[in-house]
């Protein structure tokens, strides 16, 4: 199966109540442990990149790897996403690549740190969508400001997303697909007490808006990863995710995508650490790079499981980008 736009394994998520994880990726070990979880589970899947993946990436090694991934699991519905787009050139450079969707976070500014207003969400919101439009990419946005601040990305001030606003805003750019500020962050250390979401504002905000919502900062920081990674050296106390009961809730109460970096990162991280702990004569990158793949899949596909991603893989034709411009042009004729 060739690249698939994000919009469709997001609508087709909806009608059937699954939820489609949006895996971050930087390498090449990272983008095969999740087509492994994928066809072990026979699920659709998002790739996604964010900017500073890109980067390290020199862009093209990121967009090969992406391909190679299309190439080799042709029964595996694939979406290649940028993740928090800053700007119009940032979703310009991601669709040359071939990216079938982008992200622009217009809730903060270009630097991606400090908070934007409503209007500067909608303007640059707007611009990309109708630069993506035309060429059949999907664009997700966000409304309302998540917590927690990863390499430069976030603000650190949290604004739970207001429903109305939320109505407003799709109304206004014809976005494909909203994030939602309902509590979570971004990185490992996401709540300091209670692990409260505002289940209540989500239900406003399904009941309001008609396309698929995206929760970021949703991984679930599993207290097991990160007894693994202390246990073998690192430091990381007190540590804290979105507990996998909140993320089915949410899928549940209308979440379709949902974005997870940081506990791959932990399982890559806590099984490079065991090997180096428990097998300090070894020094070839296959040794500690494959089976941190192999913890990677398996942490993957359980996701893939307990989101109901699985099984799904071959529920529909694919649509290529073409058929997305035919869809938008009909919709703003
Ligand atoms: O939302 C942020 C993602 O976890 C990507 O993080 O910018 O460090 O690649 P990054
Ligand atoms: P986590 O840091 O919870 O994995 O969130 C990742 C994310 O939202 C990427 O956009
Ligand atoms: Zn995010």
């Amino acid at each position: 199966m060739a690249l698939v736009p994000m919009k469709q394994i997001l609508e087709e998520a909806r009608k059937k109540g699954y939820g489609v994880g949006a895996y971050n990726v930087n390498n090449m070990e990272q983008i095969q442990a999740i087509m492994a979880a994928a066809q072990k589970t026979k699920s659709p899947v998002i790739i996604q990149a964010s900017r500073g993946a890109l980067k390290y990436s020199n862009f093209t090694y990121l967009k090969h790897l992406m391909l190679a991934a299309a190439e080799e699991n042709p029964d595996i519905p694939i979406a290649m996403h940028l993740d928090h787009g800053n700007s119009l050139e940032s979703a310009k450079k991601a669709i040359s690549l071939g990216f079938t969707s982008v992200m622009i976070d217009g809730s903060l500014k270009e630097d991606g740190k400090t908070p934007s207003d409503y209007k500067y969400n909608v303007d640059v919101t707007k611009s990309v969508v109708e630069y993506a439009h035309k060429l059949g990419v999907t664009v997700e946005a966000e409304i309302g400001r998540l917590g927690g601040i990863e390499d430069g990305v976030g603000s650190g001030s949290v604004h739970i997303t207001d429903p109305d606003e939320a109505k407003k805003f799709v109304g206004e750019t014809g976005v494909d697909a909203l994030a939602i500020a309902i509590g979570t962050s971004h990185g490992a250390y996401k709540f300091k007490g209670d692990k409260k979401l505002a289940f209540d504002v989500l239900e406003k905000i399904r009941a309001l808006i008609d396309i698929p919502i995206v929760l970021h900062g949703a991984s679930s920081v599993p207290q097991e990863l990160i007894d693994r990674v202390n246990k073998y050296g690192g430091k990381m106390p007190g540590a804290t995710g979105v507990p996998m009961e909140h993320l089915k809730k949410a899928i549940k109460l209308g979440v379709s995508k949902i974005n997870v970096d940081t506990d791959g990162r932990l399982a890559v991280t806590a099984e490079i650490r065991r090997v180096f702990a428990e097998k300090p004569e070894k020094f070839d990158p296959r040794d500690y790079l494959g089976p941190a793949r192999i913890v990677l899949a398996d942490l993957i596909a359980s996701k893939m499981n307990d989101f109901g991603t699985a099984g799904h893989a071959g529920d529909y034709a694919p649509k290529t980008l073409q058929d997305m411009i035919k869809e938008y042009s009909k919709v703003n004729a």
